[in-house]
């Protein structure tokens, strides 16, 4: 259960914030992960992150401004256990690429990792302020942390 795969929209705010969030506490724990993120939609794919949520990563001392966005492929569901998405849209759009129940059942939202079976979305922050972008980060934060303690119970 250790590749992970993030997935929003567009691929620029919440997943690569989630993204910087999990590459950096696998480092530092010492975990082996494979981690990515996607986007459902394909209007942002090649571009960087937000500035806003490059800005709010940075000020806590991660840098996500190289990564890349790129639309979620079928390819996804074999190349990962777990793919995390972050709210109903998201999750309607990549069951709807799923081809089969084991592809289904390794989609799940995001925030089940801290509240479980209640499908909490984590807030869309591109049409806001950057305050917004900052609550979004404190989520993620929060469900990576999860992450890590499942994963350190495995490796
Ligand atoms: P994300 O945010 O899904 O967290 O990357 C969005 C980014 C762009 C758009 C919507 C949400 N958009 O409509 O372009």
């Amino acid at each position: 259960m250790n590749r992970i795969l993030f997935v929003c929209l567009g691929n620029i705010c919440r997943s690569p914030m989630a993204e910087g969030i999990l590459r950096h506490k696998a480092e530092k724990y010492g975990l082996k992960l494979k981690i990515d993120s996607v986007g459902t939609g394909s209007w942002h794919a090649g571009e960087n992150p937000d500035k806003r949520a490059t800005k709010t990563a940075k000020d806590r001392g991660i840098d996500i401004s190289k990564l890349i966005a790129r639309q979620i492929t079928e390819d996804d569901f074999e190349n990962f256990d777990m793919i995390y998405v972050a709210d109903a849209e998201v999750y309607d759009g990549v069951v709807d690429l799923a081809l089969n129940r084991e592809h289904k059942l390794k989609v799940d939202y995001i925030m089940n990792l801290v509240h479980p079976d209640l499908n909490m979305p984590v807030p869309d922050p591109y049409f806001g302020g950057i305050d917004g972008f900052e609550k979004v980060f404190d989520m993620l934060d929060k469900a990576c942390e999860t992450i890590i303690l499942k994963v350190k119970n495995t490796q």
